[in-house]
């Protein structure tokens, strides 16, 4: 199976970034835990701070591979376009978030991206990729 992370902007800095809320893991050190523990899986990871090119990377594995694990970042409360280019694809993409954006800010319990998606995983801390993986490998 292969399996797209997409990670959204200022993900670059998990790690680094309001540790206390996202944690002290850089997702490439989290990244490699998650492909030892699934080695039959081919996981693959993409992050960029730009919104055109999660859409450009949604299209090119959204025909081919079998599931998009997707945390667009502050996208998820305002982009449409993102939302259109989910909408658009066939693979099946699971929303994560590490924190739980429903505790936070009322800006946060929004997602423009959620009707789109098969379903949406937030408030496990880095774990929530790992969940997303497991709905996706069990069909
Ligand atoms: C986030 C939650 C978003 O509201 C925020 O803008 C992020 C990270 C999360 O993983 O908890 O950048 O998606």
């Amino acid at each position: 199976m292969n399996i797209q992370i997409i990670n959204g902007p200022n993900l670059n800095l998990l790690g680094v970034r309001e540790k206390s809320i996202y944690g002290d893991s850089s997702f490439e050190t989290y990244l490699t835990e998650l492909q030892n523990r699934y080695p039959n899986l081919n996981i693959t990871y993409y992050q960029s701070n730009v919104e055109g090119e999660i859409i450009n990377k949604i299209h090119e594995v959204g025909f081919t591979y079998d599931g998009i694990v997707l945390n667009a970042g502050a996208y998820t409360h305002t982009s449409v376009a993102i939302a259109d280019a989910i909408a658009g694809v066939k693979t099946p993409v699971i929303e994560v978030h590490i924190s739980n954006v429903y505790k936070r800010e009322e800006f946060r319990h929004h997602s423009m991206l959620a009707a789109s998606c098969k379903g949406v995983i937030a408030g496990f801390g880095m774990d929530s990729y790992r969940l997303a993986i497991e709905n996706l490998i069990v069909k």
